[in-house]
């Protein structure tokens, strides 16, 4: 009897000691387990979205290089993903210009599962009858939301600082004029690739996203009070919801805008602004004086 108590008692203490131990150790343990988890999360969230995603946003998420399922290029329609505007800051700038009150993790994910109506972008969650569960959904933002450290870390050179008219944007330091249309051209192409929304301005119809800007030397004038075709150029490729186009090659264009919001901080310097303008509209640029509706970042 003595004897089985002391056992007892002493099992009791050694489990006791086990457990707290084990207590002690959980909260690094739990740590440890959910990095592994988010880790496996990230991998499956990659292979959807190179599944899924990867044709309209890019296998990099910049939105530069899309295929299509035989592996031919193809112009990329959506927006880029791999990207501060979107994925720095809490909230980011984008969420800023949307108005948007909660989390980039909560927007990107919200926007995954309804998609967008109206836009090419699908619905996915199974729910709203697309194809993936919500732990799917999560894997994918996650995965979208793991290119953070690589991006938002890094410290360049601060944004240009862009001035609020064309008048001053001409007489800026160190802008020569007229500008070059052939860097202009390199520029819409490559660089920004304008073209893959835009087409090319040679060639009416050739524009799959945004509305064709070829004639936008004539029209640009006559689209908004006040401004010149200029002025209306250097405002949509700073702030594109100032402004809403009322004829997109799919339809009524949508709100908000499908053209990127961060041309402002891509675009470093005011010669390289001035040659795709001129790429657009030719060598004058003639201008109202208006300010622009734009805030500086
Ligand atoms: C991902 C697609 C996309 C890219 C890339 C893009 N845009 Fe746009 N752009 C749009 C869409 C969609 C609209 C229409 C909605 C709006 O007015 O903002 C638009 C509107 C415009 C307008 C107003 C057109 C009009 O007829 O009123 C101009 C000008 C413009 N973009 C210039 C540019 C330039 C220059 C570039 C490259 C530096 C560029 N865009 C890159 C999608 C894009
Ligand atoms: C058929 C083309 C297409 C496919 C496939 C697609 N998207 Fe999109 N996506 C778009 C377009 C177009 C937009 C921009 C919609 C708009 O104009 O607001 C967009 C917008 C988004 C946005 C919001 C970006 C922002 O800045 O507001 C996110 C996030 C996104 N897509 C994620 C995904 C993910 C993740 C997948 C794969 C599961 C995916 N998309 C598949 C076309 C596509």
């Amino acid at each position: 009897m003595q004897v089985k108590i002391v056992i007892g008692t002493v099992a009791f203490m050694m489990t006791m000691m086990l457990f707290g131990y084990a207590a002690l150790r959980e909260p690094a343990r739990l740590e440890r387990f959910a990095a592994a988890d988010l880790g496996r999360n990230i991998e499956k969230g990659a292979e959807l979205y190179v599944n899924n995603c990867a044709t309209c946003h890019g296998a990099a998420g910049d939105a530069l290089d899309c295929f299509n399922a035989a592996g031919e290029p193809i112009a990329c329609i959506g927006l880029p993903l791999k990207d501060e505007y979107l994925l720095c800051g809490e909230p980011s700038n984008r969420l800023i210009d949307q108005d948007y009150k909660f989390t980039v993790r909560d927007y990107i994910y919200g926007t995954i599962y309804a998609g967008r109506i109206g836009t090419q972008m699908p619905t996915w969650s199974a729910e709203l009858g697309g194809p993936m569960e919500g732990y799917e959904i999560e894997n994918v933002t996650q995965f979208v939301l793991n290119w953070r450290p690589e991006l938002c870390t890094t410290e360049g050179p601060p944004p240009y600082e862009w001035p609020l008219t064309v008048t001053e944007l001409l007489a800026a330091e160190g802008v020569t004029t007229p500008g070059d249309a052939t860097r202009g051209a390199e520029l819409y192409d490559r660089t920004y690739a304008c073209t893959s929304c835009h087409g090319n301005p040679a060639q009416a119809g050739s524009a799959r996203v945004g509305p064709w800007l070829g004639d936008l030397a004539a029209r640009g004038g006559s689209i908004v009070d006040g401004y010149a075709a200029a002025d209306y150029l250097y405002e949509s490729v700073l702030a594109p919801n100032a402004h809403i186009a009322a004829e997109c090659p799919t339809g009524p264009c949508g709100m908000p805008s499908g053209m990127p919001g961060n041309f402002g901080t891509r675009i470093r310097d005011p010669q390289s602004m001035i040659d795709l303008m001129t790429f657009i509209l030719g060598n004058n640029l003639e201008t109202t004086g208006v300010e622009i509706e734009y805030t500086r970042r």
